[in-house]
């Protein structure tokens, strides 16, 4: 399981109400606790911070509002320790506008590193292309001192890198060893489906409308820049890894990134985070990753993030779905990602207009961590950059640890049950027929099994399994196994053996 911590909201012990490196370093035993393998950490690399450090000026440093290059070495460090391993956040498709790549690059039509960006001449007055950037407008800003339009899918504070120029690939590669050097153990890769790009930078589609670039665009010579990478990445000792976030909406586009076993190591797919809570709906989303991800590609587990709102609001605000969510996301066939206080069963703070700051809106996901019951939470201050999720006066850490019940222990229960079962950790998955609000699965090696059921109803309903089965974990805090599931109940069942 890959925890993602969110590093400006995870804690804080400077006082500046941003959460830090050391902060993240003083957690490390409660990770360990849970039952962490490894932690995804999201940029705290040098960033203007246009988009929260998505914007990188600096690859090879420490933004001073999250520490130091010696907080990062030592967190690494304290990690490996702890036996949790550390992916980073690498952003190759856009740096910052600040980025001394980009200053150069803007400085002249005949700067050395002109090329190292999207530069085009406009159409008339128009941008060079129909391409639309991914939080509005169109992906081209126009430049008066050079009379030239630059490239950005995203922000206009973040250029597009252009990777079909040997530089800048020998440059994000440096970048790639300069980390993998310091014993990082691998990197969640940032939209990298947007590397490769045709230099014709051709309109898209009109009939797909105004739809933004991010979801659609899905080039081939992006294959062979990640063979490279690949290539870097396991040219390091131990098993470093690569999780790359392939934003296309069809599994079976997702499963080119795969490559034949020599591109990314996984891929996020974002289905499950428009799938309903229902058990047809789960049921179609399962059959969909096993058959276009097939046997070869390792699938990924995402209920929340954080670009989206927690899985807890999104679907509807309660601790019922919320426990039997967990249940579901530990124990499908692939690798779960947990973001930062899910299992602590946290919803999207509710964010007044004076106090947004995201240019998309995602917000409240992003709210501060509460460790404690206390009026600043465990943070070295009460004055912090979003405010706190709902409840933080119950819904903490210190609270939920003190009861056996909560959904904390749950989820550290889930995770040594998990654990503890070859059948779980990488067994098949096989779909089983149940009553209709019912979703039902085998995990199975061969000499391992488990039965997982999902009760996605509110009402009490018989779930006929045949054979002889015990529950080995339930949503409720008491797990039991008579045939039936309660309201919104999920359990884990293993097979029952006499004495
Ligand atoms: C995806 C990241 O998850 C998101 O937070 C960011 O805004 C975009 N990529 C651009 O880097």
């Amino acid at each position: 399981m890959v925890y993602q911590i969110y590093p400006r909201s995870f804690l804080d012990t400077t006082g500046d109400g941003i959460g830090d490196l050391p902060g993240v370093a003083a957690r490390l035993a409660y990770l360990r606790w849970l039952g962490v393998d490894a932690v995804w950490v999201s940029p705290f690399f040098r960033s203007p911070m246009a988009d929260f450090g998505y914007d990188i000026s600096d690859y090879r440093d420490v933004d001073p509002v999250f520490g130091t290059l010696d907080d990062a070495d030592h967190l690494l460090a304290a990690a490996h320790t702890a036996g949790i391993r550390v992916l980073l956040d690498w952003v190759p498709n856009h740096t910052s506008d600040q980025h001394p790549w980009f200053v150069e690059s803007r400085s002249s039509r005949h700067s050395p590193k002109r090329d190292w960006y999207y530069w085009r001449d406009g159409r008339n007055a128009a941008p060079p292309n129909n391409w639309r950037a991914a939080f509005g407008g169109p992906s081209w800003t126009f430049d008066e001192p050079t009379q030239q339009w630059y490239l950005h899918l995203f922000l206009p504070q973040q250029p597009d890198l252009n990777w079909g120029n040997p530089a800048v690939v020998g440059a994000m590669h440096a970048v790639l060893r300069f980390w993998l050097d310091r014993g990082v153990d691998g990197f969640r890769i940032d939209v990298v489906h947007l590397i490769g790009k045709d230099p014709a930078l051709p309109d898209q589609p009109v009939e797909l409308g105004p739809i933004d670039r991010v979801g659609i665009h899905d080039d081939p010579r992006t294959h062979a820049l990640l063979r490279q990478i690949r290539r870097l990445v396991d040219s390091y000792p131990g098993d470093r890894v690569t999780v790359g976030e392939v934003n296309l909406h069809q599994t079976s586009a997702i499963r080119s990134y795969y490559g034949a076993g020599d591109e990314l190591h996984m891929a996020f797919n974002f289905l499950p985070l428009a799938a309903p809570w229902t058990a047809a709906g789960w049921r179609e989303v399962i059959e969909v990753v096993e058959r276009d991800l097939g046997r070869d590609a390792w699938p990924t587990w995402v209920l929340s993030n954080h670009d989206s709102s927690r899985h807890r609001t999104r679907l509807g605000g309660s601790e019922g779905v919320s426990r039997a969510a967990a249940v579901l996301l530990l124990t499908l066939r692939g690798t779960p990602f947990l973001f930062q206080g899910e299992e602590l069963g946290l919803e999207d703070a509710v964010v007044p207009p004076e106090r947004r700051v995201d240019p998309a809106g995602r917000d409240g996901c992003r709210a501060p961590i509460p460790w404690t019951r206390t009026s600043a939470h465990g943070w070295a201050t009460a004055d912090t950059w979003l405010p706190w999720p709902p409840y933080a006066e119950s819904r903490n850490v210190e609270d939920e640890l003190s009861q056996p019940g909560s959904i904390l222990h749950l989820y550290r229960r889930l995770l040594a049950v998990r654990r503890a079962s070859p059948a779980l950790r990488h067994g098949d998955i096989t779909l089983l027929d149940a009553p209709d609000a019912v979703l039902a699965y085998r995990r199975s090696t061969h000499a391992d099994e488990r039965i997982v059921l999902v009760n996605f109803g509110d009402a009490r309903v018989d779930v006929p399994v045949n054979g002889h089965w015990k529950a080995l974990v339930s949503s409720y805090p008491d797990a039991r196994w008579s045939g039936a599931l309660r309201p919104r109940e999920a359990v884990i069942l293993q097979p029952y053996t006499a004495g």
